[in-house]
C-alpha cells in the first residue's frame, strides 16, 4: 500500500503551527490587517508554516537573489526576505498599487524594506525585460494561474545550478482532480503540473503543504 501523507484537520494545524518557530507580531498583525481589509482575499495569503518553510528553505540553501511572481500584501515576501543575508536582494512583482502599499509598510516594520524591489507591471513583461545576466537562487511563484507556465519559462533558465523554484497552489484544493472541474485557474495548474513534471531541467516535487507546493531544483 502507499502510504498518503496525513489529512491535516484544522485541530492538527493549529497544533503543526504551535510546535512550529513562532510566527512573530509583525507576521501576525499583517494576517490579522489583510484578514480585516480584504477580508474575502484572505485565502491568497500563504499559511505560517509555509511562511517558515520558505524562510528556513532561503537560508539552507544560501539564497541571495530572490523573485516572487505574485505578491499581494507582502507576506510571502518578508519570510523569503528573512532567510537571505543583508546584502541579498528580493524582486517583487505585482500589479495591485493597493496591496502592495500595506506590503510597503510591513516590510518597514520587518526591517527588510532595503532588500526588496517592488515592480508593478504584469509579471511576464517585467521578467521578460530583465537584463539578460539577471540570475535567481529562489523563485516563488503565486499569480495568476493561466500564467504559471509562461513565468517558468521565463524563470527556470534564470536559476543559478542547483537553485530552487517554489510554485504555489499546486493541488487548487482538490479540484486538479475533479474532472468536472474545468475552470481557467484549475486547468492552468494541471496544465503547469504537467509540464514541470516533463522539464528534464529540474528535479520537482509536489508537497501538501498549504494548496499544495511544487518545489523544484535547477540541475546543476
Ligand atoms: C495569491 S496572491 C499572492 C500572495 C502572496 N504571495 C502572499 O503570500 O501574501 C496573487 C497576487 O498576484 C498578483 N497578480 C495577478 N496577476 C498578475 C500578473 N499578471 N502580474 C503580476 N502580478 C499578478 C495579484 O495582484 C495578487 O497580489
Amino acid at each position: 500500500m502507499t502510504r498518503t501523507s496525513e489529512s491535516v484537520t484544522p485541530q492538527l494545524h493549529d497544533y503543526l503551527v504551535a510546535h512550529s518557530a513562532p510566527v512573530d507580531p509583525v507576521l501576525a498583525d499583517l494576517a490579522e490587517e489583510t484578514a480585516r481589509r480584504y477580508p474575502d482575499q484572505t485565502t491568497m495569503q500563504i499559511g505560517a508554516e509555509q511562511g517558515t518553510f520558505m524562510t528556513l528553505l532561503a537560508r539552507i540553501g544560501g539564497a541571495r537573489d530572490v523573485v516572487e511572481v505574485g505578491t499581494f500584501t507582502g507576506y510571502s515576501a518578508i519570510c523569503m526576505a528573512r532567510g537571505i543575508p543583508a546584502d541579498g536582494s528580493l524582486l517583487a512583482l505585482d500589479v495591485s498599487e493597493e496591496w502592495t502599499a500595506l506590503a510597503r509598510r510591513y516590510w518597514q516594520r520587518a526591517g527588510v524594506a532595503d532588500k526588496i524591489e517592488l515592480r508593478l507591471a504584469p509579471a511576464l513583461e517585467t521578467l521578460r525585460a530583465l537584463p539578460g545576466d539577471r540570475r535567481f537562487d529562489l523563485a516563488f511563484i503565486d499569480a495568476d494561474k493561466e500564467g504559471y507556465i509562461g513565468y517558468w519559462e521565463e524563470l527556470v533558465p534564470r536559476m543559478r545550478p542547483g537553485g530552487v523554484l517554489l510554485v504555489d497552489n499546486t493541488l487548487s484544493h482538490g479540484r486538479v482532480i475533479d474532472p468536472a472541474e474545468t475552470s481557467a485557474p484549475v486547468q492552468g495548474i494541471r496544465d503547469f503540473n504537467d509540464h514541470a513534471l516533463a522539464d528534464e531541467r529540474v528535479e520537482p516535487v509536489l508537497l501538501p503543504v498549504g494548496d499544495g507546493l511544487t518545489m523544484a531544483r535547477v540541475r546543476g
